[in-house]
């Protein structure tokens, strides 16, 4: 990397860190459910035990790195926060996370995803084919214990949301390389592809604690404005994070043509130089390091990063709104201060 290539990095980095108002830790945000939370990472485990080699050992590598599992803890908090003291939370919440885990490793393939969570992906150490089953596996298991639910409703939202991914995962590739992409449209995507997820997380949580129609409504708004913003802050990161920190290379996006927000709105508002520029960029397959830097130097100057991170602010904060209107406890509190999280995370 150039001197001046790196300085432009750092002040991307910068102009990203000097809006973050604080630095909280996932754990330190979870303390209500640290416990809970260690039985699903031991629920989780049990999924993947299994007399066949590939299974087990692919299981174990999956699970052996916890993610940020932010889902399960939506579940767990939204069950609490309308009272539920059941143990049926524990294990929706570990299904919740298996489906996230298994989408996850399909994504890796179609994204042509080497590293994840700093380390190898699932498909470039097993190769695509035993990904594609694993994926598969992790997913009709989730299913199939959904069944043991006496909660039919359960059993729908899952499958629902399983569809919906999927339908957001085929319009991304449908749009990949194509500039044209309108905001409304990206919103469309990522709200199938991601935040449809956490939404059914929090309706899960919802059920189990038997949510009125209200509640239910409330959560699925809320889990719906929290993943909108959690995604756009991604698709930030990819752009602005530190490599090492992420776990991932960026500016992956656009290297495998994702179009998202900071790009959509430097077509629609910067000038027709810098459009034409990118254009021309875009239909190179292979983005060297001075194409990003140019790309960087574009969205920064034009306020795309602004823009892209006040987009994600305004979904994060709807999300505290709509939540402030449940009555005060510990779980509320966790919950008000995820869409924070969600701003302030650099990986
Ligand atoms: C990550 O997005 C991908 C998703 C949030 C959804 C993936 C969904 C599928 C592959 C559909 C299959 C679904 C099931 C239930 C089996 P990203 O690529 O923007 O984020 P990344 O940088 O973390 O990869
Ligand atoms: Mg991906």
């Amino acid at each position: 990397m150039t001197a001046n290539s790196q300085t432009m990095k750092e002040t991307a980095k910068q102009s990203l860190k000097s809006r973050v108002k604080s630095n909280l830790s996932l754990n330190n945000l979870y303390h209500s459910i640290l416990k809970d939370l260690e039985k699903v990472e031991k629920e989780l485990r049990l999924f993947t035990e299994s007399p066949n080699r590939l299974i087990s050992e692919i299981g174990s590598y999956l699970f052996q790195n916890s993610g940020k599992r932010i889902r399960p803890a939506l579940l767990l908090l939204c069950s609490k926060l309308l009272g539920y003291q059941g143990k049926e939370n524990i294990f929706m919440s570990a299904l919740i996370e298996t489906i996230h885990v298994a989408s996850l490793i399909h994504d890796d393939i179609i994204d042509n995803s080497e590293m994840r969570r700093g380390r190898e992906s699932i498909h470039s150490r097993w190769g695509p084919n035993i990904t594609v089953l694993l994926g598969d596996y992790l997913y009709i298991k989730a299913l199939g214990h959904s069944l043991r639910s006496k909660h039919r409703e359960i059993i729908g939202i899952l499958t629902g949301v399983s569809a919906r991914m999927i339908e957001g995962e085929l319009k991304e590739y449908c749009w990949s390389r194509n500039l044209d992409l309108a905001e409304e449209e990206y919103l469309d995507i990522i709200e199938k592809k991601t935040a449809s997820l956490f939404s059914a997380a929090c309706q899960i949580g919802g059920v189990l604690g038997n949510a009125s129609e209200g509640e239910k409504h409330s959560f699925v708004e809320y889990g719906t404005n929290l993943g909108l913003s959690f995604q756009i802050i991604d698709d930030l990161l990819d752009f602005t994070a530190d490599e090492e920190v992420l776990g991932k290379p960026i500016f992956s996006d656009l290297s495998e043509g994702r179009i998202t927000l900071p790009l959509i709105y430097t077509m629609n508002n910067d000038g027709g130089a810098n459009r034409k520029r990118i254009t021309n960029i875009l239909k190179e397959r292979n983005l060297t390091k001075d194409n990003q830097k140019e790309i960087i130097e574009i969205i920064q100057s034009n306020g795309a990063l602004d823009y892209t991170y006040k987009k994600a602010e305004e979904f994060s904060s709807k999300s505290r709104e709509i939540i402030s209107q449940f009555p005060e406890s510990v779980h509320r509190e966790a919950l008000t201060l995820l869409p924070e999280y969600t701003l302030t995370r650099n990986k």
